[in-house]
């Protein structure tokens, strides 16, 4: 028994779109919108560095386990779990982990596809011009202009999730893998002209100062399970979708390597992101690094609106942001469409058409939050403020503890050992010590703390 079962929803043309892929799910808003913010609203520096190790030490373990549950199993998340558990004779109550990965993926998706809708309209005003030579109070005018507009957020999400739609309908490989050889090269292509751009226009060594002069002092719980919730969420692990991408691996892949490749481009991707933006912002007056989810919806525009060429540039900008969001939205739907194909018997377009409404409905709560209902608040979150915090900083922390624990105590041996075969011994031994005990004590540690950090001080 055990051979390797076959994927009802197709492969992975090779070892390079499933990089490309899980690169693609990875890279996204959280690395171009939320690193910096946050970073910004952290005090940078030493918050980077937890960032860093968390990705390394947590992060990486976690994700290769994640992989290996999907691939072991060949199918979404909720039946790659119930399979685990099945063949290892653990208890039921771990196919949890399935369930719960796929209901955060759309809760997540469902604020996601929010602010790439923002984006979609920056793109759209730049393209008009409309961006041209604002000042910071403009640029402040602009973004609240566009936030405070629930009709016209709702006609971006609506958009955006069109745009994810119609890739997932189109099946692994003519959608999400077709997608992604195209968009992904753009993406990198774009990062790098931004990147040079950021060298010669902005404050680079302020900067650079900012996101690696380590400052301990100003690190409190609250930060480390930030960073943490943010390493998880940029990783895209905690939550089926890269045990759904998994499940699309081919066999002979090197899960360790693979993994690894992967989240260094993140990083890479993240840190570039974060020097971009400062660089930027720090060369702009008037403009603070703690400005929360605006920052880069309000200090770009205005560094760009008057800058030469800026207009180009800016419009470049938020067409990277919107092809990173795509990438990374497709991956959120993508796990619940293929567990609605395998056990409801239902056609992968229609899945689709049906979960994309589903993550629709519940995406008008956040777009509300942010205009009629934003001073409505539960221990001081709105709406958004809450899925946010619920997802990166409950859920995926607790489901990555889980799959940890799962991958490294509970699975047959026998069958982890089956997917590692290439992972030489003693880096076997050091990946299932990173799983089994340093992964589940730090993230059990930092949770822990963290909420009591965060709710001690309201
Ligand atoms: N990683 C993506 C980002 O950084 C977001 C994302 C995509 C995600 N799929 C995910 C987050 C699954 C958590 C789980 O923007």
């Amino acid at each position: 028994m055990d051979v390797q079962p076959k994927s009802m929803h197709g492969i992975w043309s090779s070892r390079w779109t499933f990089i490309l892929a899980a690169t693609g799910s990875a890279v996204g808003l959280g690395n171009l919108w939320k690193f910096p913010y946050v970073a910004g609203s952290f005090g940078g520096g030493a918050f980077v560095l937890i960032y860093l190790v968390c990705i390394l030490l947590i992060g990486v373990p976690v994700m290769m386990a994640e992989v290996l549950l999907g691939r072991a199993a060949r199918k979404s998340p909720i039946n790659a779990m119930h399979h685990a558990v099945v063949a290892s004779g653990s208890r039921s109550g771990w196919r949890l982990i399935g369930w719960v990965g796929i209901f955060s993926a759309l809760l997540i998706l469902s604020f996601y596809a929010v602010i790439a809708g923002w984006a979609m309209d920056y793109f759209t005003l730049t393209a008009k011009g409309a961006l041209y030579k604002l000042s910071g109070d403009d640029a402040v005018l602009v973004f609240s202009n566009l936030v405070g507009d629930p009709l016209r957020l709702v006609l971006w999400q609506s958009a955006f999730l069109a745009l994810c739609l119609f890739v997932v309908a189109a099946g692994v490989q003519r959608g999400l893998g077709r997608a992604i050889t195209i968009l992904m090269p753009i993406l990198f292509l774009l990062l790098i002209v931004m990147m040079l751009l950021a060298v010669l226009k902005g404050d680079f060594y302020s900067a650079w100062m900012f996101l690696f002069a380590f400052d301990f002092e100003s690190i409190t719980w609250r930060a480390v399970l930030e960073a943490m919730g943010l390493a998880f969420f940029t990783l895209s692990i905690g939550m089926g979708a890269i045990m759904a991408y998994g499940a699309y691996m081919p066999a002979e892949d090197s899960i360790g390597r693979t993994v690894l490749t992967v989240a260094i481009l993140d990083s890479v991707v993240a840190v570039i992101a974060g020097l971009m933006i400062f660089s930027i912002v720090f060369a702009t007056p008037g403009i603070e690094p703690s400005a929360g989810p605006g920052l880069m919806f309000i200090s770009l525009p205005v560094a760009f609106g008057n800058m030469a060429g800026g207009q180009l540039l800016s419009f470049l900008f938020f067409f990277l942001v919107v092809i990173a969001a795509w990438s990374s939205a497709i991956s959120l739907l993508e796990p619940a469409v293929a567990w609605l194909i395998e056990d409801k018997k239902i056609s992968r377009p229609k899945a689709s058409i049906f979960l994309s409404f589903l993550v629709w409905i519940l995406g008008l709560g956040t777009v509300l939050s942010f205009n009629i209902a934003k001073d409505i608040k539960v221990v001081g979150f709105t709406f958004f403020d809450a899925l946010d915090f619920l997802t990166a900083n409950i859920m995926l922390p607790l489901s990555g503890f889980a799959i940890a624990v799962f991958a490294g105590f509970i699975m047959r041996r026998d069958l982890v050992r089956a997917q590692m075969i290439d992972l030489k011994t003693k880096y076997l031994w050091l990946w299932l010590w990173l799983l089994r005990y340093v992964a589940p004590v730090a993230v059990l540690i930092i949770f822990l703390m963290g909420i009591y950090d965060k709710f001690s001080s309201v």
